[in-house]
């Protein structure tokens, strides 16, 4: 697509802006999510629990793409996999990747309209998010993480302060679909609420109107 863009450029000059503005954020297509699986929605609710330690085996790209799509992907191509007040949808949702087959380790943006992954920055970061953390072990131990974080102007321009409520209940939803995802996937998750919101917006680079709100730590529990 990248190079498609590229070619139909007319000259050389606007052809290397546009290659390297496209390079520093590239997109990375992710696996088509399954919609079945077999682990019923009773079993997954009943064996839930929090998960804080992580077999050291990576992650793969359909595990991810699975996890992500239950935060905030989209069925039937419209509304989201958790419910939103209007279907404003304040949420966004950050991968941490440490640990991911075929994935280089790195901040990444998911984007629910095209199943994407948009890199945000290259490294591996799960120490510093876990030290933003007070140092939560399992939060540099896990191969990945998807952190929630919210935009509640979305939500305060049409419900006033009443917004900032629901962009919560919402982060409530998707953390739940998450937990019951990685369940199912024979994986473990627990949901951390303890950090610094500024450290973490830095570590993340998030926009200043951008408010962390959840980090997930998702890996195999051990044996
Ligand atoms: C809003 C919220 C914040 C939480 N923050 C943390 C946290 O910072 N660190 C942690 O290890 N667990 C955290 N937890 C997980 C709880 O400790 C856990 O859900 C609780 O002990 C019940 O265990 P269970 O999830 O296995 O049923 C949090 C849970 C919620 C709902």
């Amino acid at each position: 697509m990248v190079k498609k863009l590229c070619c139909l450029l007319a000259t050389p000059t606007a052809l290397l802006a546009t290659c390297a503005l496209a390079q520093s954020g590239a997109s990375i297509e992710l696996p088509e999510p399954r919609y079945q699986g077999e682990l019923s929605v009773e079993q997954a609710l009943q064996t839930r629990r929090s998960v804080r330690s992580y077999d050291p085996r990576a992650l793969t790209l359909d595990e991810i793409s699975q996890l992500l799509w239950a935060a905030q992907g989209l069925k039937y191509g419209e509304f989201r996999t958790a419910p939103s007040a209007g279907a404003l949808y304040p949420l966004e949702v950050h991968l941490v990747a440490g640990n991911i087959e075929g994935m280089a380790p790195g901040v990444y943006r998911y984007d629910p309209a095209s199943h994407r992954l948009r890199e945000v920055l290259m490294g591996d970061v799960r120490d510093a998010l876990a030290s933003s953390a007070y140092g939560q072990d399992w939060v540099a131990d896990a191969p990945a993480a998807l952190i929630f974080s919210a935009v509640y102007e979305r939500s305060t321009g049409k419900y006033g302060k009443r917004g900032i409520r629901y962009a919560h209940m919402e982060a409530g939803h998707a953390g739940q679909n998450v937990y019951l995802q990685a369940r199912a996937l024979g994986l473990g998750t627990v949901v951390v609420g303890a950090f610094t919101d500024s450290r973490v917006k830095k570590v993340l680079r998030m926009a200043a109107d951008e408010q962390p709100l959840s980090i997930m730590p998702v890996g195999q529990p051990p044996g």
